[in-house]
């Protein structure tokens, strides 16, 4: 522990903005580094603070070359702050302000709305760490493991990027959020995190990977939108956090297709054409491609939920104010402020399922999601091209966007996969055949067992086919502690 708490971190902070010179800021992060390294400690990786662990740092922002990869214990890992470089006289892209120069300082009238997203933002970070605490613990090889750290080290310093601005633009409010975001957990219930798919829990690497590759999307879509900001110091930190995104959704992405691989590849040498044959597939040690369709429907309906309600004053008050746009904003060609525009919805309307117009500029969260679920769609059909190429007869599909909902128009019906409104009585009776069941679960989790010798996969995961920063096949991703 030592040389956790007497890091100089005046030096220790990779950053590009220029802490030394910037006293305040640094103090106030000085402040809160032992807090931090604290919830590390008691809610990072459990059992794994020191091993060594070959992870990549962000060193630069130099897109060639901003990381380094070396071996390093998760407590002594560099969390930076790093932003993406000013943009010469960048303007403001959508909104009420539209063409205006980008704002350097928090704008006094929209103070109270960025913090909310700020805070929004950086809850999210802390948590989905606390959500995947144990997973070491049931790693299938040593790759795997080094990617879960490697992933966790990273939302730790996206938790940095989001103290960073409250501390340096929202002055003492910006110091109570920062301190917040260290006492709110995961799951808690007196304080837990702010939204709700980061109060699930990631039992299992099946779920870890349905995490990254649904629940990080929605991060990215999130980031993507904060990256348009008027407010540049947000839209930088924003873009450079999706540098490091990007390999959160490569995990998730693979670690399903391996999964996936795996499942078909034992099921023609055993020759099981049939993928509904569930207890013959399970018995091979892989997980049934049914099993896996339903671990897809809980976490694609609950990232659908992260984007709030279809409708929503909230969201167009945000892109009004020139502080949240939408994906790709400078990609589209309108006005940038939707003043006459509408944008297609689904609605429950005399208790069906409709499309219904409605004005843009209270529609954002619709068209955000919408662009989500086509970025998930991409993902399906790489998946499902693993399948047909192994020759099985099963494709992935995405539920309905009605199905399994807590928020927004459908959360007070019930809904099957296809998009079909059901009574309570049908719903109730047919839900273990969509969401997993508890036997699901069990059957999951009899299946996570650690695997820590190089180059070798616990039974249900095919081997990546390249590794990282272009490894062996039997390199060591984590030496474990003695
Ligand atoms: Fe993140
Ligand atoms: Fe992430």
């Amino acid at each position: 522990m030592s040389d956790i708490v007497n890091v100089d971190y005046s030096t220790r902070i990779p950053n590009n903005v220029n802490l030394t010179d910037d006293r305040q800021v640094l103090r106030a992060l000085e402040r809160w580094h032992p807090g931090y390294i604290d919830w590390w400690m008691t809610m990072g990786p459990d059992g794994f603070q020191e091993a060594l662990v070959y992870l990549r740092t962000a060193v630069s922002i130099d897109p060639k070359g901003w990381a380094k990869f070396d071996y390093i214990k998760m407590p002594q890992y560099r969390w930076g702050i790093l932003l993406a470089p000013q943009e010469e006289s960048r303007k403001i892209p959508f909104g009420r302000h539209y063409g205006e120069p980008a704002w350097q300082e928090v704008p006094g009238e929209y103070r109270a709305m960025l913090r909310r997203l700020v805070v929004i933002q950086g809850d999210t970070e802390p948590a989905s760490v606390e959500q995947q605490r144990h997973l070491g613990k049931t790693a299938p090889s040593l790759y795997d493991m080094r990617n879960v750290f490697q992933v966790n080290v990273e939302e730790g310093r996206h938790l940095w990027a989001m103290v960073y601005i409250l501390q340096k633009y929202f002055g003492r409010d910006g110091r109570e959020e920062a301190e917040q975001l260290l006492q709110r957990r995961s799951g808690d219930a007196d304080k837990p995190r702010m939204l709700g798919a980061f109060n699930e829990a990631t039992p299992d690497w099946l779920s870890f990977h349905m995490f990254t590759f649904f629940t990080d999307r929605d991060g990215k879509m999130q980031l993507e939108s904060l990256a348009q900001s008027g407010f540049d110091p947000l839209s930088r930190t924003c873009r450079f956090m999706l540098t490091e995104e990007a390999h959160h959704m490569f995990v998730g992405e693979t670690g399903i297709g391996r999964t996936i691989q795996r499942t078909c590849e034992a099921m023609k040498a055993a020759g099981i054409e049939d993928p509904s044959e569930i207890n013959k597939v399970r018995d091979l040690g892989v997980i049934d491609l049914p099993t896996i369709q339903k671990k897809l429907h809980l976490h694609y309906s609950l990232s659908l939920d992260l984007f709030g309600s279809e409708v929503s004053t909230n969201a167009a008050n945000a892109f009004n104010a020139s502080l949240k746009g939408r994906f790709q904003e400078t990609k589209i060609e309108d006005d940038h402020k939707l003043e006459s525009s509408t944008y297609p919805v689904l609605k429950l309307v005399d208790g069906e399922i409709k499309r219904v117009d409605e004005p843009a500029l209270t529609a954002i969260n619709m068209r955000l999601r919408d662009d989500y679920t086509a970025d998930c769609q991409r993902g399906l059909d790489r998946w499902n091209k693993i399948i047909d190429r192994v020759g099985v007869a099963f494709r992935f599909q995405l539920p309905h966007v009605a199905f399994h909902r807590q928020i927004g128009e459908f959360k007070e019906v019930d809904a099957a996969p296809s998009g079909e409104l059901l009574d309570e009585a049908a719903w109730n009776s047919q839900k273990e055949k969509w969401l997993p069941s508890k036997d699901d679960g069990d059957f999951i989790q009899s299946l996570m067992r650690q695997v820590v010798e190089p180059g070798k996969f616990a039974s249900w995961i095919a081997p990546p086919r390249v590794g990282i920063d272009n490894k062996p096949g039997d390199f060591e991703y984590v030496k474990l502690a003695a």
